[in-house]
């Protein structure tokens, strides 16, 4: 079995390890050009992104050549209050992969923390982390793949509403400059970590972080600087989040590009 995944503060590469299988990060993929995979099992988990799927796993599907019996996506998303929860992303994912030959035979999306600060106080977040039973879902999705079940969660009518309404919010995003919202303070000491986490290699260092036009809008950035220089201007939160089962090191390896 082969998982790949993509994560920013390591909510997705949680979920990946505790599915198994060869993990392979998608930002690595791309970054050495292999897109030829082979396997029994072939799966995918990566954060929701304005109900959708982040461009950046849009862009590997694009270009891979898969061939498996078993096919499965899990979506990790923070806010079960119409958009991922209603399980919009994994039919766009669903329609997305068509369009390549690929069809899925399981889909499903785990509730997790939202590291969205636009509209999330973490401390907060943290607090509903009980309420969300993660390991109890999770458990269900690892016995799912392991019985190859066939299953694809569905969005409700207000799912689908909420998905039609951010379309706009997918297209803003995919043009690459999120990171302009990005203000670097002074707590910044050119420690680098930010360019390391950098999914799209987008971040050069000078006197500070400087961003180019090729953000994913992932925020592993803001989260993870160890000294929290990086914010957005009314953001709902000082905390920052980074899941506790995964290591600043493996949010490295799996994104860096320089
Ligand atoms: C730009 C952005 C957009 C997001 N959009 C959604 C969304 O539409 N629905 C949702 O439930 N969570 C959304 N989230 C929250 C993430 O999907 C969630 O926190 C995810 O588990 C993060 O995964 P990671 O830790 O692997 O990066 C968004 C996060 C970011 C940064």
């Amino acid at each position: 079995m082969i998982t790949f995944y993509f994560t920013a503060t390591g909510n997705s590469l949680a979920v990946a390890k505790k599915l198994g299988g060869a993990l392979i990060s998608i930002p690595q993929a791309i970054k050495s050009e292999r897109y030829e995979y082979t396997d029994d099992v072939i799966g995918f988990v990566f954060p929701t992104y304005c109900c959708n799927v982040p461009r950046i796993v849009r862009e590997f599907i694009s270009k891979a050549k898969l061939k498996a019996d078993y096919l499965f996506a899990v979506a990790t998303y923070g806010n079960s209050m119409g958009s991922g929860g209603d399980g919009n992303e994994m039919l766009e994912f669903a329609k997305f992969a068509k369009q390549y030959g690929y069809s899925f035979n399981y889909l499903n999306a785990i509730l997790m923390v939202d590291n969205f600060v636009d509209a999330f106080d973490i401390e907060k977040e943290i607090e509903k982390i009980p309420s969300k039973k993660i390991n109890e879902h999770l458990e269900t999705i690892i016995f799912a793949v392991k019985d190859r079940k066939n299953f694809v969660k569905t969005p409700s009518m207000f799912g689908k509403m909420i998905t039609g309404f951010c379309r706009g919010l997918v297209k803003t995003q995919d043009k690459g400059l999120t990171s302009q919202k990005f203000i670097v303070n002074d707590a910044c000491i050119q420690c680098g970590t930010c360019v390391k986490v950098c999914p799209r290699g987008n971040i050069s260092l000078e006197d500070k972080p400087v961003f180019g036009n090729n953000c994913e809008g992932c925020y592993a950035c803001l989260h993870i600087c160890p000294n929290n220089a990086i914010c957005i201007k009314n953001e709902k939160s000082v905390k920052r989040w980074k899941n506790p089962d995964v290591s600043v090191k493996e949010i490295i390896a799996s994104n860096n590009q320089k």
